[in-house]
């Protein structure tokens, strides 16, 4: 079944002088149920801007958007989302577990649940045992696992994250994209995840989007037809990630710049 379906989006956003600047140029795509797709672009061309407007942050100029086949905007329940920043945007002065609990605290659920939700998803991203810490007593990785969390304790049918592991060094967010892979085969969620890096998206993705500069469009679709858990060093992965490398070349040569 196809979950998310974009038509022709388009957004623009009026500058301080109040001309035009056209951030999303007519984008095309869809995600099938389960899917892990990455949107992979470079910086600046409406990466973050597509994200919020499928969370329902921000507000599409043109197109349209259809998720389980219904309009965006006529799925009232917005629990179906889950939203992983780039930074982890924890409550400081909350423990992880009522970090957990936050976002639940505004549902049908009873306090009890809530509690085990929340007890439940940190488990699952491997933090049991640091359930009463606060996050300044967390290492960078381990309070992004918490927002992971966060965001799962809601059940999304749809998880989507911004660059979630771009603030971290390369051994950490090995270990969590490892993680993220292992969650998502446990949880079978949809995912959309954003991202600049290209062996990142090559490593997570079923496919990959390659969208361009600004206003951003596809440029091209690539599968990965390589079965989980996949290693780093697996040769078909460095292939396609030299692939994606030299779609970069060719898009930059298409677009002059
Ligand atoms: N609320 C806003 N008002 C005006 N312009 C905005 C707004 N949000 C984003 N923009 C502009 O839209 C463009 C795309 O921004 P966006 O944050 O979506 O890029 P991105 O692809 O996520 O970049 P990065 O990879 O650096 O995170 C930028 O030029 C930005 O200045
Ligand atoms: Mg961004």
């Amino acid at each position: 079944m196809k979950k998310i379906v974009v038509r022709d989006l388009t957004k623009h956003f009026l500058r301080p002088d109040e001309s035009r600047l056209d951030v999303i140029g007519g984008l095309t795509f869809d995600v099938k149920e389960g899917e892990f797709v990455s949107i992979l672009g470079p910086s600046g061309c409406g990466k973050s801007t597509l994200l919020n407007i499928l969370a329902g942050i921000e507000t599409l100029s043109g197109g349209e958007i259809l998720l389980n086949e219904r309009p965006l905007l006529e799925s009232e329940d917005g629990m179906r989302l889950g939203f992983v920043f780039q930074q982890p945007r924890l409550l400081n002065w909350r423990s992880i577990r009522e970090n957990v609990k936050f976002p639940l605290e505004h549902g049908a659920l009873s306090n009890e649940e809530q509690w085990h939700f929340a007890q439940r998803y940190l488990e699952l991203v491997g933090l049991k045992g640091f359930e009463d810490y606060f996050p300044q007593q967390l290492s960078g990785g381990m309070q992004q696992r918490v927002a992971i969390a966060r965001a799962l304790a809601v059940e999304p049918e749809i998880l989507l994250m911004d660059e979630p592991f771009s603030s971290l060094d390369e051994i950490t967010a090995r270990k969590m994209r490892a993680e993220l892979i292992r969650i998502w085969q446990e949880t079978k969620k949809t995912i959309i995840f954003v991202t600049h890096d290209i062996s990142e998206a090559v490593y997570l993705s079923n496919r990959l989007l390659v969208v361009t500069e600004r206003p951003t469009r596809v440029f091209d679709t690539v599968s990965i037809d390589v079965g989980y858990p996949r290693d780093y060093d697996d040769d078909r992965l460095f292939e396609m990630t030299k692939g994606v490398s030299r779609l970069f070349v060719k898009m930059e040569e298409r677009h002059g710049n």
